[in-house]
């Protein structure tokens, strides 16, 4: 199937290109050459390690990125798309209206190690995830974040982060916003019972009973994020290299000092190990929050019962000894967004059917999309919106941010699943640990551990109900009229699958007190590993506490801050 567009000549140059490439490449693996050494080497290619990478490099050190998937989106070479994207250089990953493609086909795109869904590929969750892209509110890092990670220190960050990835409310090229009917009904019904309409990124600081469109981090009716800009200004620089394929098993160090990356090729990518500038080298684990604690673990840093773990597998011969272990509460402080799916239905709602897209799309639709990415397949699957936010004060006195968001979808044609994310003030915390087979597992839940937190969960499903009572047509699927909020809240498992929100956290928490005596804290304010001197970790992992909305912004505006604070520092002592 092919479609004729104006596109169609620069995206052949693009194939060829890439073809090229890949026929330099072949499928062998690479051993590293013993004389190469980088100023930093930086694990993994998600939200938090393109953004870090780029401003190392820019500051002028050698920077080599580490990705063990493969390529994503067409502009790093990524080939997995539907037979409709043929011939362009688009992928799966590059059409914002294939984004749910990820649950239908997670195959050689998903991690194999993590028992959560994750992106192993170039971009990790920035090329997999929906791209909602959210400006944070003050009080995420006001109530979260230790000193010199306030609101106020992380202006300078969000202003560029947000200059160089806007996001946008109306993805479509033609500025028209399709199939809004869902938005319409529930946004115009919240607008009634007195929810106040805001341009969220705009104020990000008002976020109680108030609603929107959907941001998101497209650009050009693609996927965009930090793809398509950071990774692009750190690969135009000689001081850069990516090495995709390539899987980072652990640290090298002596002591507190690492000398090295070990790696091993998962297809034509590199193996041996990789050493980093003698002395005033740096290693950055941006593996995400389940991939940087494994690393941590495999390198002989974390609690004593997961390093055991890893001294029992194959690792065992070759595992730094147990004299040299660093004791840390690494995988303790997990957490995710508490996710509750509610169902309404209601005559106006219009579904579309994103999941067809895949294999028999509406051709008129491909059409306005590969000629001026427009029209629904410009839009985020499946209709995501409106979004509405409040903040309920627990009776412990700490105000809870909620954070909905709806889609359509759903059994019926006419119904929309809105999905309640409890945020910043949740209290509650689980953990993550490692198997002997070395895959990475929510061993505790962190959903509703707190008694606060439930309560307010149910006090949030109330105050919608309430504001939704007096609509006209309106159906309440789930919970049913039968059922109250207490009794819907406590029938739903509080298990990944029932609660999961895919925004995981926590798992190397940032902070003063050093867990090597006993505190909660594994990186402390510069994100330098406690009893380490060149070892950073820099992403989802270091975050303290829950934020409001989808994390992806955050994490890459934490990086940005963090470049600056790593580039601040003075060379490791030794
Ligand atoms: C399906 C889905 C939908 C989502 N939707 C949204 C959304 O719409 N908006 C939003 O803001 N957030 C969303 N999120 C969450 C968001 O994408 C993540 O919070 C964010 O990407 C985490 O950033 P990170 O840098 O911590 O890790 P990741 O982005 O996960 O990046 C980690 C990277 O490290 C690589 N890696 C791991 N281990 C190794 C190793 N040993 N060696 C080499 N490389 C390694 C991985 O392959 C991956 O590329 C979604 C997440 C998922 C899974
Ligand atoms: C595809 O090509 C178009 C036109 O040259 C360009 O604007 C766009 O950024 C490219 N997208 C990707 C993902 O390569
Ligand atoms: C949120 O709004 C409610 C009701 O309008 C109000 O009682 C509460 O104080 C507000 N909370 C914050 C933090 O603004
Ligand atoms: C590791 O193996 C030893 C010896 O086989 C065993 O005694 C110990 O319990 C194991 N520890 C863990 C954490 O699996
Ligand atoms: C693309 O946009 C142009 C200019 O607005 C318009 O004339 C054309 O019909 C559009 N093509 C498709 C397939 O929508
Ligand atoms: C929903 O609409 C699709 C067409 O968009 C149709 O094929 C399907 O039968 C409808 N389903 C229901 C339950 O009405
Ligand atoms: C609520 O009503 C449904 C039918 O609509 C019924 O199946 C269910 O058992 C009832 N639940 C309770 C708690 O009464």
């Amino acid at each position: 199937m092919h479609f004729h567009s104006k596109l169609s000549a620069a995206a052949a140059v693009g194939f060829f290109w890439l073809q090229l490439v890949s026929a330099q490449t072949g499928s062998a693996c690479s051993s590293v050459s013993s004389d190469q050494a980088f100023d930093y080497i930086v694990i993994g290619s998600g939200a938090g390690g393109i953004p870090i990478a780029d401003r190392l490099s820019e500051a002028g050190h050698t920077v080599l990125l580490v990705e063990k998937g493969p390529a994503s989106s067409g502009r790093w070479g990524g080939t997995m798309k539907p037979k409709w994207l043929d011939g362009t250089n688009l992928t799966r990953f590059d059409v914002p209206g294939l984004c749910n493609q990820i649950w239908a086909d997670p195959v050689g795109v998903s991690c194999t190690d993590v028992d959560q869904m994750a992106g192993c590929v170039l971009g990790g969750g920035t090329a997999v995830n929906a791209g909602l892209w959210w400006k944070p509110h003050p009080a995420d890092w006001d109530t979260n974040f230790p000193t010199g990670w306030q609101s106020q220190d992380l202006l300078e960050a969000t202003n560029r982060v947000f200059a160089r990835i806007p996001g946008t409310t109306h993805p479509s090229m033609d500025g028209n916003r399709y199939l809004s009917q869902g938005f319409d009904m529930l946004g115009g019904s919240l607008d009634k019972a007195g929810w106040k309409y805001v341009v969220a990124n705009e104020h990000p600081e008002e976020k109680n009973r108030t609603y929107g469109h959907s941001t998101f981090m497209y650009s050009f009716g693609e996927r965009g994020g930090p793809l398509a800009t950071y990774l692009v200004s750190a690969s135009s620089r000689k001081t850069f290299t990516l090495w995709t394929h390539t899987v980072a098993k652990r640290v090298v160090r002596t002591g507190g000092h690492v000398t090295g990356v070990e790696l091993e090729c998962n297809g034509a990518g590199h193996a041996g190990v990789v050493s980093v500038t003698p002395k005033t080298g740096r290693v950055i684990l941006a593996a995400g929050a389940f991939g940087s604690p494994k690393l941590l673990f495999r390198s002989g840093i974390g609690p004593t019962d997961q390093l055991n773990i890893v001294k029992n597998t194959t690792d065992g011969p070759t595992m730094i000894g147990s004299e040299s272990w660093i004791t840390l509460p690494v995988g303790y402080n997990l957490n995710d967004h508490v996710g509750t799916d509610v169902e309404i239905s209601h005559p106006d709602v219009v579904f579309y059917d994103y999941y067809g897209a895949w294999n028999a799309p509406i051709l008129s639709d491909t059409e306005t999309y590969l000629n001026n990415r427009t029209g629904p397949l410009a839009q985020a699957a499946p209709n995501i919106g409106p979004i509405f936010w409040e903040i309920i004060k627990g009776a412990d006195g700490v105000d809870r941010h909620f954070h909905w968001q709806a889609r359509v979808e759903g059994a019926l044609n006419t119904s929309m699943t809105v999905t309640q994310y409890l945020g910043t003030g949740s209290k509650s915390r689980g953990r993550m640990t490692i198997t002997r087979q070395l895959n990475t597992i929510v061993s505790t839940p962190p959903y509703l551990r707190d008694e606060n937190d439930k309560k307010a969960v149910v006090q949030s499903l109330i105050s919608l109900q309430e504001s939704l009572s007096g609509v006209e047509g309106l159906t309440w699927i789930t919970p049913k009229a039968n059922v109250t909020a207490e009794q819907f809240i406590n029938s739903i498992p509080a298990i990944p699958s029932r609660r999961g929100s895919n925004h995981w956290i926590g798992t190397a928490k940032m902070g003063t007190d050093d867990g090597r005596a006993g505190g909660t804290a594994v990186v402390d304010l510069n994100l330098l590993v406690y009893g380490t001197d060149n070892l950073f970790v820099v992403d989802a992992s270091i975050i303290p506490g829950m934020v409001t909305a989808n994390p992806s912004a955050a994490i890459v505006i934490l990086s940005e801050h963090a470049a600056t604070k790593i580039l601040a520092l003075p060379p490791p002592a030794s």
